[in-house]
C-alpha cells in the first residue's frame, strides 16, 4: 500500500467485481441502442476504461472537461473546457462519472446535455457519497457501484492535487496529507 494512504476502501478485486456486475446491466439496457457513451474528465478515465470493456455491445465514446470556476464550495459556477465531439440529438447517452459527490457537475451535465435533445440520457456512476448532495440537485443516479461513507478518497483515476489517480485501490488519504 501507498505510505499516504491510511485504509483501502475498496480492493482491485471488488473493483472488478463491481464493473463486471454493473457490465451485465448496461449490456442488457443498451445491447440495441448504440449509445454514446459519455466520460467526464479527468477522474473518471480509469473506470471509463473499464467499464466500456464489460459493455458487450456496440457503442461510441465521448468526453466533456467541465470544472467550476473557483475552487469555493459556494459559487458552484460549472465552466465547459471540452466539449463532445457528437451530436447526440436523437441518441442514446450514457454519462459515466468517478464519483457523485455534492452533484453540482452531474446537474450541470445533465442540464447541458438535455437541452440537447438526446433519445435518452442515463447516469452511472462508480461511487456515490449521498450525504455531501448539495440543494437544487435534483438529479439522480441511474446505477450506482458503490455508496460510500463521507470521506474523501483517492486512486482509481480519483485524486488530491492531480496525485494518486493511478492507484489500483480506492483509499482514504492519511490526515497529514491535506495539511501539506
Ligand atoms: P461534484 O461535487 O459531485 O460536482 O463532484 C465534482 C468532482 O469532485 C468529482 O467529479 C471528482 O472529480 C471530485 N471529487 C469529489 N469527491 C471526491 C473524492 O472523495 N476524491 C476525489 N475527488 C473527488
Ligand atoms: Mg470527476
Amino acid at each position: 500500500m501507498h505510505n499516504d494512504i491510511e485504509r483501502v476502501l475498496l480492493t482491485e478485486e471488488q473493483i472488478q467485481e463491481k464493473v463486471r456486475e454493473l457490465g451485465v446491466i448496461l449490456t442488457e439496457e443498451y445491447k440495441d441502442k448504440n449509445p454514446i457513451v459519455v466520460g467526464v474528465l479527468k477522474g473518471v478515465v480509469v473506470f471509463y476504461a473499464d467499464m466500456i470493456r464489460q459493455i458487450k455491445a456496440p457503442l461510441q465514446m465521448d468526453f466533456m472537461w467541465i470544472s467550476s470556476y473557483t475552487g469555493t464550495e459556494s459559487g458552484g459556477k460549472m465552466l465547459v473546457r471540452q466539449k463532445l465531439s457528437n451530436n447526440i440529438e436523437g441518441r442514446h447517452v450514457l454519462i459515466l462519472e468517478d464519483i457523485f459527490d455534492t452533484g453540482r457537475s452531474l446537474q450541470f451535465l445533465v442540464d447541458t446535455l438535455k437541452a440537447q435533445n438526446p433519445a435518452s440520457l442515463k447516469i452511472c456512476t462508480f461511487l456515490d457519497k449521498p450525504e455531501r448532495r448539495v440543494p437544487g440537485v435534483t438529479v439522480k443516479a441511474d446505477y450506482t457501484g458503490y455508496v460510500i461513507p463521507n470521506e474523501f478518497v483517492v486512486g482509481y483515476g480519483l485524486d488530491f492535487d492531480e496525485k494518486y489517480r493511478n492507484l489500483p485501490y480506492i483509499g482514504v488519504l492519511k490526515p497529514e496529507m491535506y495539511s501539506k
